[in-house]
């Protein structure tokens, strides 16, 4: 089942090509450029007196649900915001029925998210679903859902569902973005070429294995590693973080880099490394000066950088280089070293990568 790989999570880093290409491709066309919600249901014609957008999620798929925010922001122009499932149950959200409430869920089974997708029902919000798993349980109480098609998912880690997800909630913001008379189709044409574009930059990452490995060699031996990045990249850096914790058993953080000066620079030393996550995007000039604070304090930085940036590549201490992809495009990119980088780590430290110790694939009780 694994074929040519030694564990299922590298196995499924390297299926992410064809399993971006597969949820791309069953949610839009290129020629003529257009998008195809087939298991939308009701919930595709309610989407234009949609004002709000809750998105939910817990671990990776709350990551998922942070970038996803930050596409509906931009592309619909609607108020969105990620939050943690497990709180929000618990909390008395402010939800009516122009709300509409993404629950992402690779399983379609976590307790939290059915819980909290409960309390969204009662309230009378619109629910979408982004699910990996046909007929899954978030899939029957949601108004409809966008499935990514990464295949069964094995690895406790989840690699190819966070990726393709980042996919289908591009598609959703742009199809939420159409339902409220927000997007051209010279606009849509556009985001479609820049997705076409995806597959060949992620297979292109899968190539740059050997300056991975040399990076988790070094960072095998620290006891803490601190990610940080802005923007689409501060999600990113929670999930790399999220990532080393989970197979390798190192501690790892993810923060926003301009939280640095609000506590955690005070950790900075020469063996605490810091992993910069700083690609082309439009903070990168802030990430700048974040390095430069870290390095003042003696700390080593890897930056995650898009290939040929010379300024960058000079002043880290080490960098693993992305190709260029459109900037809302990057966490996809910039992930998936990440990825490599926390399975080579585990590995390196003799690690059950894919089944982590006190963890379970799907948590169905709390
Ligand atoms: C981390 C991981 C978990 C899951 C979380 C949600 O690698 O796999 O954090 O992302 O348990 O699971 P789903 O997406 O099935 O709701």
């Amino acid at each position: 089942l694994k074929g040519q790989y030694p564990h299922f999570m590298l196995k499924e880093i390297h299926e992410q090509p064809e399993a971006i290409t597969d949820t791309i491709w069953s949610l839009a066309t290129l020629d003529p450029p257009a998008l195809y919600f087939d298991d939308l249901g009701s919930a595709g014609d309610r989407l234009a007196a949609v004002e709000r957008v809750v998105l939910l999620g817990m671990g990776t798929s709350l990551h998922a649900a942070m970038i996803g925010q930050r596409y509906i922001e931009a592309f619909a122009g609607l108020p969105a915001a990620a939050d943690n499932a497990s709180e929000f149950r618990y909390r008395d959200p402010v939800l009516d029925d122009r709300t509409l409430v993404i629950s992402v869920s690779q399983s379609g089974e976590t307790v939290d998210v059915l819980e909290a997708m409960a309390v969204a029902r009662r309230a009378g919000a619109l629910q979408v679903t982004v699910c990996n798993t046909e007929g899954a349980q978030t899939t029957r109480v949601a108004d409809g859902t966008v499935y990514t098609r990464a295949g069964l998912e094995r690895g406790v880690a989840s690699t190819k569902c966070f990726t393709t997800a980042l996919v289908a909630l591009y598609l959703l913001a742009l199809r939420i973005a159409q339902a409220k008379g927000r997007l051209s189709e010279e606009a849509l044409a556009s985001h479609l070429h820049d997705l076409a574009q995806l597959p060949r930059a992620a297979a292109d990452v899968l190539r740059r294995r050997d300056q991975i490995r040399k990076r988790a060699v070094a960072l095998a031996a620290a006891q803490h590693v601190l990610f940080l990045g802005r923007g689409l990249a501060f999600p990113v850096a929670m999930e790399g973080a999220l990532k080393l914790k989970e197979v390798s058993y190192i501690h790892a953080e993810g923060y926003a880099a301009g939280e640095m000066k609000h506590g955690p620079i005070a950790l900075i030393e020469p063996t605490f490394p810091t992993v910069a996550i700083a690609t082309q995007h439009a903070l990168r000039s802030k990430m700048i000066s974040n390095i430069e604070q870290i390095q003042a304090r003696g700390g080593p930085v890897t930056g995650v950088i898009t290939e040929g940036d010379a300024e960058l590549t000079a002043l880290c201490d080490a960098v693993i280089t992305v190709p260029a992809v459109s900037s809302w495009l990057e966490p996809v990119a910039a992930v998936i070293p990440l990825q490599l980088l926390a399975y080579d780590v585990a590995v390196h430290r003799g690690c059950d990568v894919d089944q982590p110790r006190n963890l379970a694939k799907t948590v169905t009780v709390e």
